[in-house]
């Protein structure tokens, strides 16, 4: 049985790195892809979630945190830093700690889940709270790396990019092919950039550093479609949002670094990029968990509620193949499970310790 090695081992003739280079892997990758049948018979379409909640850290920044700091530790640096709204630095400091450098992360205060806030900490990163949003925070981290011995970490680093695409790969050896639809949400625009990456790169002749040529793997691209929460929809509206807000708080950002290379993958793609509403993010999360069995937070639901709505507005395919990336583990931020959809608080049912009491409240008796 083959033992999975992490996404620079398995992907290295397709990744920045010789066979010189030394990986830091957590072993992320190789997240299960799962058929999502609730969501197909609704749709009429094929539809599969690429679970990204499964990485070791619970997100999909995993993939490119193992090439960041690989090449981070192979260019001798001594700290990294990353502005984040959770998921990055949650990432940056395990890898970071792993590789025995120090890492400073810059989040917005009070607007990162608890979850992610306690990876950082746990994993000993210097947690600097910035009265700010997310795109200050980016700014700030930024300019501390062109000015200060500190390698950047965010998706602007293309090693970042790189790790990611491993996504699309995975996606191709497990279905055989491309999908017909490729749909995710858009925060900082890395992922959607990355993923298109990776499906013109397998649809294409590879060559890798030792000069063999790969043929292409998948015979086709997919449209990408991704989706932005409203109140942080820059894309969609055409400009930078100043205060964007959302319960989405993982992409609650309002000026997007990979802004043009989104708009590059939905264009040559022939996709889209849409906004979805609080309440569809939470309508979708709902459907994750209560129908398909996958619970993830809010801002991952974004691809699956785009889909929903989508259909709704009989705008959606039909007996296609539809791939949704859901990023992140619900268990980062698992309030939203306990709350009704009007807003109202879920109370679990108390009973006591007979059996009768258990069928009374269960409806047996
Ligand atoms: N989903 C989750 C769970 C995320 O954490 C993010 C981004 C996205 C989607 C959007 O991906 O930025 O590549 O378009 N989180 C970043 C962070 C911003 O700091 O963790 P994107």
């Amino acid at each position: 049985a083959h033992v999975w090695q992490g996404v620079v081992n398995e992907y290295r003739d397709r990744l920045p790195f010789g066979d010189d280079v030394e990986a830091v892997t957590l072993g992320e990758g190789g997240t299960p892809l799962i058929y999502a049948p609730a969501l197909s018979a609704h749709t009429g379409n094929k539809v599969y979630i690429k679970f990204e909640g499964m990485n070791p850290t619970g997100s999909f920044k995993d993939r490119g945190m193992t090439s960041a700091i690989t090449a981070a530790k192979a260019e001798g640096a001594q700290a990294v830093v990353c502005a984040s709204t959770g998921n990055t630095s949650a990432s940056a400091a395990a890898y970071a700690t792993q590789a025995g450098l120090r890492c400073a992360v810059l989040v917005p205060e009070g607007k990162i889940a608890l979850g992610k806030l306690s990876q950082a900490i746990a994993h000993g990163a210097d947690l600097l709270q910035v009265n700010g949003n997310f795109d200050n925070c980016l700014e700030i981290a930024r300019k501390l790396a062109d000015n200060y011995p500190v390698f950047l970490v965010n998706s602007v680093n293309p090693y970042r990019i790189e790790g990611q695409k491993t996504g699309s790969f995975e996606v191709v050896d497990t279905l055989g092919d491309a999908p017909d639809y490729h749909l995710l949400p858009v925060g900082n625009a890395g992922n959607i950039t990355a993923y298109w990456k990776g499906y013109k790169e397998y649809s294409e002749k590879w060559e890798d550093r030792d000069g063999n040529v790969l043929e292409p793997v998948a015979t086709k691209r997919p449209k990408m479609w991704g989706f932005q929460a409203a109140g942080a929809a820059p894309i969609v509206l055409g400009h930078p949002v100043d205060e964007p807000e959302t319960i989405a708080t993982a992409i609650r950002i309002g000026n997007p670094a990979s802004w043009a290379q989104a708009e590059a993958a939905r264009d040559e793609s022939g996709g889209l990029i849409d906004s979805v509403t609080d309440e569809e993010i939470l309508e979708a999360h709902r459907w994750l968990s209560s129908k398909e069995g996958v619970f993830c937070e809010p801002a991952s639901a974004a691809g699956v509620a785009g889909l929903l709505k989508k259909f709704e507005a009989g705008e959606a395919p039909q007996d296609s193949t539809i791939v949704i990336t859901v990023t992140g583990h619900g268990l980062k931020d698992p309030q939203w499970a306990l709350k009704n959809a009007d807003g109202s608080d879920i109370q679990p049912t108390k009973v006591d310790f007979d059996v009768v009491s258990v069928a009374d409240a269960l409806g047996l008796a």
